[in-house]
């Protein structure tokens, strides 16, 4: 694709990837992505900002076809999909000197082989002139690494926020068009690369709250030309209270754990809560982590393997443990043969969780009348906690 203008002198550069399904070999992409580089000319020195993923190199040097020169290249994270492509960039244009906090200078440094001398940089809040054209540089650390920074254009007052209030949309939209479809895609990016730095997050947005913000241009997905839209959607996930819903992952072996699920979320909705369930067996794993961004409970669901927890059912633990979601209530629900430990082992899984945990409901082979009436007992605890937490 050509280069794009945003506004006079001002270009999306950069790849759409219809095709990738996996980001970090981890996290499902089922909309793919775009790598977005962007071109600001001033009327003294031409800075590019960030790059593109390195299989997309040809298509960013090819974008830059009848450019003379480029002064700067701003690298405001060093992960290989924004940074790996500037040592072509700078094959290309040997005077461009690359543009960064001097934390991302020493990972650019190990991640890329890049020398010493190819850099300047910048402390939080230093402005660099390229004539007409002004770039402040603000320091937003753990969105999502540590050394990230944005870069605000005053004159034009665009925020160029990198992965920051970035979706993963392969589209040839150049603007958010469907609100609603970036939202989602922007929470499912929030749930499974931003959420464990929430607080820090609620601290450097509260930052950008000093800024008149015309328009956020990411380095995925597309540009918002209404701001608002991302920044209210993060301040909710970031502080906003936990929702009157459980996120319910679950797995069954012969149907035991199958038929208490059912009988659970039975229960909740009679009582007024939400459930969001998913069959581990099937479910893309960036929909459970959509849900833990603002359920109120967790309840995992697992037959006992081996004396401990079914291992789609620790794969499920272990990832709530890792992107630390503002969930209270935990409680966990499934059938056993014989015997062992798995609510210990689950519990002693989730350190990083600061839940209360309600009263678990194991059962020894198929559920009874006595099991159903204890999953009930356990969805009325589930909705009064709700109630006296407020969670609407
Ligand atoms: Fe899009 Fe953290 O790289």
């Amino acid at each position: 694709m050509e280069k794009r203008k945003i506004k006079d002198n001002i270009y999306w550069l950069g790849s759409v990837d219809w095709d990738r399904r996996l980001f970090d070999s981890l996290i499902p992409l089922p909309d793919g992505t775009t790598y977005n580089a962007y071109l600001i000319q001033g009327s003294e020195k031409t800075a590019l900002l960030d790059s593109v993923d390195p299989p997309m190199a040809d298509e960013l040097i090819s974008q830059l076809a009848g450019i003379s020169r480029i002064d700067y290249v701003i690298a405001h994270h060093a992960e290989q999909d924004h940074s790996g492509t500037i040592p072509a960039v700078l094959a290309r244009f040997s005077d461009a000197k690359v543009v960064c906090s001097a934390k991302a200078k020493g990972m650019l440094m190990d991640l890329l082989g890049l020398s010493e001398e190819s850099f300047i940089t910048v402390e939080d809040g230093e402005t660099l002139s390229l004539g007409d054209k002004t770039l402040k540089f603000i320091y937003t650390p753990w969105v999502h690494w540590p050394e990230t920074m944005t870069t605000y254009l005053q004159e034009d007052k665009i925020l160029f926020s990198c992965d920051f209030f970035g979706s993963h949309i392969a589209s040839t939209d150049l603007y958010v068009t469907d609100e609603g479809r970036v939202y989602e895609a922007a929470k499912r990016y929030f749930a499974e690369i931003m959420m464990p730095f929430r607080s820090i997050i609620g601290k450097n947005l509260e930052k950008l709250g000093s800024y008149e913000i015309d328009m956020i241009a990411p380095s995925h997905g597309q540009i918002y030309p209404r701001p608002a839209l991302i920044m209210d959607a993060y301040r909710n996930w970031v502080s906003g209270l936990p929702r009157n819903t459980v996120a319910f992952p679950y797995v069954s072996m012969h149907e035991s754990t199958k038929k208490m699920a059912d009988h659970l979320i039975s229960a909740l909705v009679a009582k007024g809560v939400n459930v969001e369930a998913f069959n581990l067996t099937v479910t893309d794993i960036g929909k459970l982590a959509m849900a833990l961004v603002d359920a109120g409970t967790i309840v995992v669901g697992t037959p006992t393997v081996l004396a401990g927890p079914h291992p789609l059912a620790a794969y499920a633990a272990f990832l709530a443990n890792a992107i630390r979601p503002k969930a209270r209530f935990l409680s966990i629900v499934g059938s056993y043969g014989w015997g062992g430990k798995t609510v210990e082992i689950l519990a002693g899984m989730i350190p990083n969780l600061k839940l209360e945990v309600l009263d678990p409901v194991l059962v020894k082979g198929l559920p009874r009348e006595k099991d159903f009436k204890a999953l009930d007992t356990l969805a009325d605890a589930i909705a009064s906690k709700h109630r006296e937490s407020d969670f609407k």
